[in-house]
């Protein structure tokens, strides 16, 4: 510790001024739409390293990429933005060359707007030897501006043109508001810890007294806690059923789980009419003695590739009939034992049932599903969202589309929807910015967010990456669980987190250093003069022991430490004489 902090720490209110005035500066903006506004908002974070984000004075600072023309407009309203037109190749348009530092990381928005129709428009970082950086994608349209979030984590230090693309060389494309706001890896890690101190703890003041109401001061309070309340699990396969090792490696950790491939389709009905529920049940059972919540994965995988082999040969009226009885033989026999439903996987990348049954396909099996069990959240599950900033097919403007349109088919209005991101990166440096900027634009819908099958892929930093993937996820307030997708140790080992005899790989020391982290360690406070004391606990369920300075009699009590409680209070009464003391919580 230094001497300014420690003088500061006598003086708490420079503490709090200090930081205070520097995290205003730094801290990471999640405000996000999913709205097309006719009524604009403001440049974030002032533009950030943006010259002319505004473009207040013209084009100043912004150049013409490639053919096309660009200029200053205004709207009617008077707010000036600009325009590229005169368009011939999808990467025409503006362009600012920026200074990137490597290591960086940018959090990038604009609001976009196009002369005409609806479409994707990307933003992208040129380097000068042409490799391209991709920051992020909106569906942009006509007659009103779209949010577009994303970011980039740098990869070498120099310049870099920001420029806009879309595919439709017809359109123009309109912008405003264009901000870029650089990040140190130290200042991303600091607003982590900020969110996961506000979101994930409460503080709980501890009151302690005689049944009189006298305070009794220097009381023990051993606090232990017993469960974590935010769901990180891991997903399993059949071979837990007959190996001790790896079932005790799994429930000493976890508190949420999903099965590889057991519960899908192509497991339980390998031949058409003959159902098979052996496997399946035998690993419901496993998990519910273990008290660990499972979510179903899946009812229907929208890839062809993946249908049980009798499926993709069906006229489409017998495949209406066929999913109809999957949907109800499933999703009655698990009723009431899961938390969540991946009803139609991956229903943004493919279109089997859609091509097949028609567009409302994916909708109407999230209406039966909801209809034969009201009690699980009924997920899409899709990869690339948050992970791949290039992949145009899963954009969170493409989900949050087709999520939208699910709320509205009929019987859908009141759907418990759940936001399944997969979270399956690549092997190099996660892009953060983007994850945290998708994770925003989808939180903008209000449904919770979950990691459903978090992986990095082989690569020299697998065990580092895993943890930033991880953490962010975590720290982000709409989160509400995150489950791992190892690859298993009995199969090529892409993301094992244990060897065949369950011993932790790094991987897995990164996973069990995060559930430390993310828990109490068991400890011991005093109440002062006032026979009070108060600390912040991570959310969950708590042992708590409190006993008599003097008599050290003992009373033990549960306590949950929950977000909406946030002034958890508990009052402990004591009898001084009485060697079991008597006491009542009140949480
Ligand atoms: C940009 O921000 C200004 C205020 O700073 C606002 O008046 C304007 O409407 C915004 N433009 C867009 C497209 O959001
Ligand atoms: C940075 O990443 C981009 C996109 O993956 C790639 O094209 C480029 O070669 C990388 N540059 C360096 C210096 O690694
Ligand atoms: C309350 O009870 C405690 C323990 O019996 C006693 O020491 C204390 O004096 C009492 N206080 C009052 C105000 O009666
Ligand atoms: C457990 O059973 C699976 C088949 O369900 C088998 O492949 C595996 O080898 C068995 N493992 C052990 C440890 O017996
Ligand atoms: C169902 O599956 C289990 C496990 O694979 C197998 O042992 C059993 O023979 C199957 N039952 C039928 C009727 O095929
Ligand atoms: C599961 O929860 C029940 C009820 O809370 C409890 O009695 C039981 O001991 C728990 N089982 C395990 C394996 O934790
Ligand atoms: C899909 O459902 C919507 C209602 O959500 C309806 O307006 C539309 O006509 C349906 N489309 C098809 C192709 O059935």
């Amino acid at each position: 510790m230094n001497r300014f902090t420690e003088i500061c720490l006598l003086l708490h209110a420079c503490i709090l001024l200090y930081s205070g005035n520097m995290n205003q500066a730094l801290m990471y903006d999640h405000s996000a739409t999913t709205e097309c506004l006719v009524e604009p908002q403001t440049v974030q974070y002032g533009g950030g390293i943006i010259n002319n984000p505004d473009f207040n004075n013209g084009i100043k600072g912004w150049m013409v990429f490639g053919q096309g023309k660009v200029e200053q407009r205004k709207t009617q309203r008077g707010n000036m933005f600009i325009a590229a037109f005169d368009r011939k190749h999808l990467s025409d348009s503006f362009s600012q060359t920026v200074q990137l530092v490597k290591g960086k990381l940018y959090a990038l928005s604009a609001w976009i707007q196009i002369s005409g129709g609806r479409e994707t428009v990307s933003v992208v970082f040129r380097t000068p030897g042409g490799g391209l950086l991709h920051g992020g994608a909106v569906i942009a349209e006509h007659g009103c501006w779209s949010m577009l979030k994303g970011g980039i984590v740098a990869n070498f230090t120099g310049p870099a043109d920001l420029l806009f693309k879309i595919r439709n060389t017809d359109a123009e494309i309109w912008a405003d508001n264009i901000s870029l706001q650089p990040f140190t890896k130290k200042q991303w890690r600091s607003h982590q810890d900020k969110i996961i101190a506000k979101e994930r703890k409460s503080n709980v003041k501890f009151h302690v007294s005689y049944g009189n109401k006298t305070a009794i001061s220097d009381a023990r309070i051993m606090i232990k806690q017993t469960k974590s309340a935010f769901p990180l699990g891991c997903e399993i396969n059949q071979n837990i059923l007959n190996s001790t090792a790896y079932q005790n490696w799994f429930t000493s950790r976890f508190t949420v789980t999903a099965f590889g491939n057991e519960m899908k389709w192509y497991s339980t009905e390998k031949i058409r009419g003959q159902e098979n529920y052996t496997i399946a049940d035998a690993m419901v059972e496993f998990v519910e003695q273990n008290n660990i919540s499972i979510r179903g994965h899946n009812i229907f995988w929208d890839d062809p590739k993946y249908q049980p082999d009798w499926v993709p040969s069906l006229a489409p009226e017998e495949l209406q009939k066929a999913a109809e009885e999957r949907i109800e033989s499933v999703v009655l026999r698990y009723k009431g034992k899961l938390i969540a439903w991946d009803v139609v996987n991956e229903n943004l990348h493919f279109r089997f049932f859609e091509d097949k049954l028609g567009e409302n396909a994916s909708a109407a099996f999230y209406a039966s599903a909801h209809q034969l069990d009201q009690s699980p959240l009924m997920f899409m599950n899709e990869y690339n969202t948050i992970e791949n900033s290039e992949d145009e097919a899963a954009t969170p403007a493409k989900y949050v589309e087709k999520l939208k349109n699910i709320l509205l088919y009929p019987g859908n209005d009141c759907l418990p929807a759940g936001i399944g991101l997969q979270s399956r990166f690549g092997p190099g440096q996660p892009n953060l910015p983007y994850m945290r900027a998708a994770m925003d634009i989808l939180a903008a819908m209000k449904f919770p967010l979950w990691l459903t099958e978090a992986f990095v892929d082989k690569g020299e930093n697998q065990a580092q990456y895993l943890e930033e993937v991880l953490r962010e996820g975590y720290s982000h307030p709409a989160v509400e669980g995150i489950v791992i997708w190892p690859t298993s140790p009995f199969s090529e080992c892409k993301m094992c987190l244990t060897d065949k005899n369950f011993q932790n790989t790094p991987n897995g020391d990164v996973v069990d250093e995060l559930i430390d982290e993310w828990s109490c360690k068991p400890m011991e406070i005093a109440t002062s003069h006032e026979g009070f004391s108060e600390i912040s606990l991570f959310h969950g369920d708590y042992e708590v022991t409190v006993t008599h300075p003097d008599t050290k009699s003992s009373t033990t009590m549960n306590l949950k430490v929950t977000k909406d409680n946030s002034e958890n209070s508990v009052y402990v009464q004591m009898n001084a004489f009485v060697p079991h003391a008597c006491y009542t919580a009140i949480i």
